[in-house]
């Protein structure tokens, strides 16, 4: 038996004699390897993570990608305090509420929509870049304003895959107003590729994330009245053309409808499309004529005034924000569900077009003449020829299809709205003494 014992277990194989000191010795040799192999391994774990980092060809989008990790490594998008704050803002308060993601919450029509839907008991959670277009410390006292209200905005890029992720994964969002974008019409000459960040790729990312998750939300986004570009046929209809645009950013914004129509198509995702006509009020946007026109007649300096070719009237279709806020509501109130689960889809979707406008549109030197009666400052006016950077001569929306379909129905004429904007322009800049650079 002891011979049987003594003989190697494996043919060719010698079996040690087992004593402490060889058990020592077997532990001791073990640990070096096994230091010595993770040593190696972490070493290939820095190298990879190194040449990732540091070739943006490894990614078929750099932009995302760089958001990405960026976002990762940013701490203030982790541990409970972060998801708390976004379950308590999402937290539908009313019968029948839906829970909505605001993309651009803190921008002017953002602000607007969120704090309407907060006010009526829908969860609302906020997504702002607040990048610098124009003064980010109006998009601060904006964010001050939703926060006083129970809206938090998340400060993040659309572009941001991981973060989208983990915004859908704590809360299952029943519907997303997508309104973050690079506006502007004039400004795209400057910087192109802020349109293509923003409202294509960052688009076709915040749809992506969409059409992933479970459930799927709908969709209810900002298009633009910019994609008649040069029709000429008034006023304008959903049905008329809109392959002729007269800027980067309304070629954006018309990409933006076909690429909505695709998300439509292939995964079951609930697009409406909305093209908004020169809105404006409280709050509004810097950049737009009647704020800077308000800004620089207060200054004393000249007012641009543009003229079409042989003396033609430049013309636009002013709407008031809380008719446009009520348009948004609308759509959201009336999209149906998307189709898709798993990131397939399951049946037809829906997928829709309106026109926000106030189908009257005003020569832009009456709104002159109103905001100088407001002012009570007489402008000095600068008569210019229309330059051929993007603006139309004149737009004029056509409504009934939003008026039979979701209820649109403005109410504000423009005098009316601007004695409004005036008076939060005064409260904010003059007597709040906020500078107005
Ligand atoms: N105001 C108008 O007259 C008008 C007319 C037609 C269409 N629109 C569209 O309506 C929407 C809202 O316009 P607005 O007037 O409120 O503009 P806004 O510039 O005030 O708001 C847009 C917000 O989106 C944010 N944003 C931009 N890029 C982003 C990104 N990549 N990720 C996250 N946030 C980003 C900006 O910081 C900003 O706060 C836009 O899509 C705009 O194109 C507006």
């Amino acid at each position: 038996m002891k011979h049987i014992d003594s003989a190697p277990s494996t043919p060719g194989k010698f079996k040690m004699e087992k004593s402490p000191y060889n058990n020592r010795l077997r532990l001791q040799s073990s640990i070096a390897k096994l230091t010595f192999w993770s040593f190696v391994f972490l070493g290939l774990i820095f190298v990879f993570f190194f040449r990732s980092s540091s070739s943006p060809s490894s990614s078929s989008s750099p932009v995302s990608s760089d958001l990405s990790r960026r976002s990762l490594r940013t701490s203030s998008y982790d541990g409970p305090n972060f998801e708390k704050r976004v379950r308590a803002s999402s937290k539908i308060r009313s019968r029948n509420g839906i829970s909505v993601l605001v993309t651009g919450a803190a921008g002017f029509v953002g602000t607007h929509v969120s704090a309407a839907l907060k006010r009526r008991g829908d969860g609302v959670l906020g997504l702002d870049s607040f990048n610098n277009y124009y003064d980010p410390s109006l998009k601060k006292a904006r964010q001050a304003l939703l926060e006083n209200s129970g809206v938090y905005i998340v400060e993040g890029d659309i572009n941001d895959v991981a973060l989208l992720r983990k915004l859908f994964d704590i809360v299952p969002f029943t519907h997303v107003m997508h309104l973050a974008a690079q506006a502007g019409v004039r400004y795209a000459m400057e910087n192109p590729s802020s349109y293509v960040h923003s409202n294509i790729a960052g688009l076709v990312n915040l749809l992506e994330v969409c059409k992933s998750a479970n459930p799927q939300p709908a969709i209810v986004w900002a298009s633009s009245s910019s994609v008649y570009g040069l029709n000429t046929k008034v006023p304008f209809s959903e049905r008329d053309r809109t392959d002729q645009p007269a800027s980067l950013y309304a070629a954006t914004k018309k990409a933006g409808e076909e690429i909505a129509h695709t998300y439509n198509h292939i995964y079951g995702l609930s697009l409406t499309g909305l093209r908004f006509f020169t809105v404006y009020g409280p709050w509004g946007r810097p950049d737009m004529a009647y704020f800077f026109f308000t800004k620089d007649i207060l200054k004393g300096k000249s007012i641009p005034i543009f003229e079409a070719a042989n003396h033609g009237t430049v013309a636009r279709d002013f709407t008031y924000i809380d008719d446009i806020v009520k348009g948004c509501l609308g759509a959201l109130d009336t999209a149906e569900k998307s189709t898709g689960s798993g990131g397939k889809k399951k049946g037809p979707a829906q997928l829709r077009v309106y026109n926000l406008g106030n189908t009257s549109p005003v020569p832009v030197s009456d709104l002159v003449s109103i905001l100088e009666r407001l002012l009570k400052v007489k402008a000095k006016r600068m008569i210019m020829k229309l330059p051929r950077n993007g603006d139309v001569q004149f737009t004029h929306a056509n409504i009934s299809l939003a008026q039979r379909e979701l209820g649109y129905k403005p109410t504000t004429d423009l005098q009316t709205g601007l004695k409004k904007f005036v008076r939060w322009y005064l409260s904010y800049y003059v007597d709040g003494k906020k500078s107005s650079q």
